[in-house]
């Protein structure tokens, strides 16, 4: 599969075999997300691989989180719906900006243009990984939807920096139909 293959028929999948995933073809998905580039080549990334019995751990953790933020009245949006496919996904990959800040944390403005460099640079890992996923037969979910259970799942992660998303993968048990798309002409301006 070229790569315009790839991106032309990767989809969100929401629906997984429950098959777990070979180690090698792991290793393969995050070493394409090692491969991607980032500004100054700071590399500003760091996965957390979870799998196997953790997974109920996880799912536990993120639940607990959600329910803290409704009682405190924020907001969960899909998170109750996406926790259930990260339930029953093989493998979830948490992605970390090591250097960046708690989001609630006061940021400088220089700060603040580090880590918009280094979230593109995140962004570009996140996508290699799911181009890589899609080649190799995998399916994939980009979640944010971790970010409403932010405090309990990266105290449970024990990772420093900021959160940025999670990555479900598991073998598709469905083939979604491609969702729309802008047309060119409303997101492209030609000077
Ligand atoms: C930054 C980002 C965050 C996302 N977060 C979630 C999420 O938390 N839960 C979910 O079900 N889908 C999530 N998605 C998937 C989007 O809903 C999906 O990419 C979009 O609807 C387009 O569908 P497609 O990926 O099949 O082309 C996310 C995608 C991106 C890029």
């Amino acid at each position: 599969m070229n790569t315009i293959e790839a991106i032309a028929a990767r989809r969100s999948i929401r629906r997984f075999k429950d098959i777990p995933i070979p180690e090698e073809t792991m290793e393969a998905i995050l070493q394409a997300g090692i491969q991607a580039p980032s500004g100054k080549n700071r590399q500003p990334w760091r996965f957390v691989v979870v799998k196997g019995e953790k997974r109920s751990d996880m799912v536990r953790i993120m639940r607990d989180g959600l329910d803290n933020a409704k009682r405190e009245g924020r907001a969960t949006g899909s998170a109750e719906w996406t926790v259930k496919v990260m339930e029953h996904a093989p493998v979830t990959v948490f992605v970390f900006d090591p250097d960046g800040v708690r989001p609630w944390l006061p940021h400088a403005v220089d700060q603040m243009f580090n880590e918009l460099v280094d979230i593109q640079s995140v962004g570009a890992a996140i996508q290699n990984m799911l181009l890589a996923a899609q080649d190799l037969g995998i399916g994939s979910l980009w979640i944010c939807d971790v970010l409403s259970a932010y405090e309990e799942l990266c105290s449970w992660l024990g990772e420093k920096g900021e959160m940025v998303a999670a990555v479900s993968f598991g073998y598709p048990d469905e083939s979604p139909e491609p969702r729309p798309r802008k047309p060119m002409g409303e997101t492209v301006r030609v000077l």
